[in-house]
């Protein structure tokens, strides 16, 4: 009876291919660099654009279209058991600088189409099918990653600290939010909070960013778990100086600080033993910033992973002690060392597992079980729901980058995973 049941849902689930590229195209095109990077941040106009060509989507699709305070944006097709909690899935449509148009995308316009798949198969849903564009999955604008998930999460921290954050523009985070139409009554943000429990699972739809799948021929990647990311801001300051009239013994040179901690962050991490941990310093900034002065402050931001919390934790520890050490060492002042982020792994839940293998299985594509070594909203949505990512091969794992891609046969089988898994886990 219900293997009959399965069986004619596999073979009545096809996606529409052409319209999906053609929307993953599209919605490249919202961006502030030129093809085929894409650039699409916070709050910025061409974020606007992007949300609304979204939100058109979810009403063309037949979803009831919902924004929370920070512009979360929630997609509804009620189920027929309305009071039970519902099934999410989602991802993010903000791009650094100069990446790619897949990276959250797939998920997004993955997940509205997953929905449009079931419609026309005739499946009804008994708990509601939600999608969820998150803000600002990325860092770029305000220094903190998973923005709206941490705080759908919960997260009274970040709540507080966005009163007193600004960009690098210094404009402030409401400000930014009101220009976007967001956040217009009060700068209190617990009603973006969600209770645990608010789902019943969450699912996201992500490109591996990694060569794994695509190295070994494998459609599918079924996440187990989030590496642990953490982010930390430092700032050093010396005497500055003319190039040419300060000699060297007089010298407290701020930019070789920072030069000198960006090799000890290296170093750290190629300590700790583990393949697994990674260390990055993506933003070293001198000032003032002319050939013929030495510098007078640097600022370095470095973000730091590892599948093991306590590893990664040793590793902060140790940037730490090696900050004051240099600072000691080259009379400058160590101004600032602030760790933005140290957030725990994630573990995805055991029976959403279980239904992506299934759903796999039954649509015959080739899958393995992996970790996730960039984070996601998942990372956060697991702190309230049981969750689940599904990855799709990307093509040498490129990623943040506009050499990102991933074909739309794999963009296809990834949608169609998360569609039966969804009706998996909406009928239990
Ligand atoms: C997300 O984009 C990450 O940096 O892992
Ligand atoms: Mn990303
Ligand atoms: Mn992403
Ligand atoms: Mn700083």
């Amino acid at each position: 009876e219900s293997h009959s049941c399965i069986s004619n849902s596999v073979s009545s689930i096809s996606v529409e291919t052409e319209s999906l590229q053609q929307q993953i195209d599209e919605l490249s095109t919202f961006s502030d660099t030129p093809a085929p990077s894409v650039t699409r941040i916070l709050y910025s106009e061409k974020d606007v654009l992007a949300r609304r060509y979204i939100k058109n989507l979810m009403g063309l699709s037949g979803l009831s279209v919902r924004e929370d305070a920070v512009g979360n944006i929630f997609g509804r097709w009620e189920g027929y058991e309305p009071e039970l909690t519902a099934v999410a899935t989602g991802s993010h449509i903000d791009a650094i600088p100069y990446s790619g148009k897949y990276d959250g995308v797939v998920g997004v316009l993955g997940a509205i189409e997953s929905l449009n798949v079931l419609r026309r198969s005739g499946f009804k849903p008994k708990r509601s099918l939600e999608v969820i564009l998150f803000t600002s999955e990325e860092p770029t604008r305000f220094g903190i990653g998973c923005l709206g998930s941490r705080l759908l999460a919960g997260s009274e921290a970040l709540a507080k600290a966005l009163k007193n954050t600004v960009d690098g523009q210094n404009t402030s985070f409401f400000d930014a939010a009101r220009s976007a139409s967001y956040a217009k009554d009060h700068e209190d943000l617990s009603s973006v909070f969600l209770k645990k429990g608010s789902y019943s699972a969450f699912v996201e739809l992500h490109i591996e960013q990694g060569p794994i799948l695509e190295e070994e021929g494998i459609s599918i990647g079924i996440v187990t778990a989030i590496a642990a990311p953490a982010s930390i801001k430092v700032d050093f300051e010396g005497n500055g100086g003319h190039a040419g009239a300060v000699l060297m013994p007089k010298r407290n040179d701020a930019g070789l600080a920072a030069a000198e901690l960006a090799l000890a962050v290296e170093k750290h991490v190629k300590d700790s033993g583990s393949i697994d941990t990674v260390g990055t310093v993506g933003i070293l900034e001198l000032h003032p910033g002319a050939i013929n002065s030495i510098p007078s402050k640097s600022h370095l931001e470095i973000d730091t992973r590892d599948i093991d919390e306590k590893r990664r934790n040793i590793v902060i520890e140790k940037i730490h002690q090696s900050a004051i050490t240099i600072a000691k060492n080259r009379e400058v002042r160590l101004s600032e060392f602030k760790i933005i982020n140290q957030d725990p792994p994630a573990l995805s839940e055991e029976s959403i597992i279980k239904a992506m293998e299934v759903a796999s299985q039954e649509l015959n594509l080739t899958h393995k079980l992996m970790i996730s070594r960039a984070y996601h909203d998942s990372l956060f949505m697991a702190r309230i729901s049981p969750m689940g990512m599904i990855f799709i091969p990307c093509y040498k794992g490129y990623s943040h980058k506009p050499e990102e891609y991933a074909s739309i046969e794999d963009i296809a089988n990834g949608v169609k995973v998360l569609a039966l898994t969804l009706t998996k886990l909406s009928l239990v």
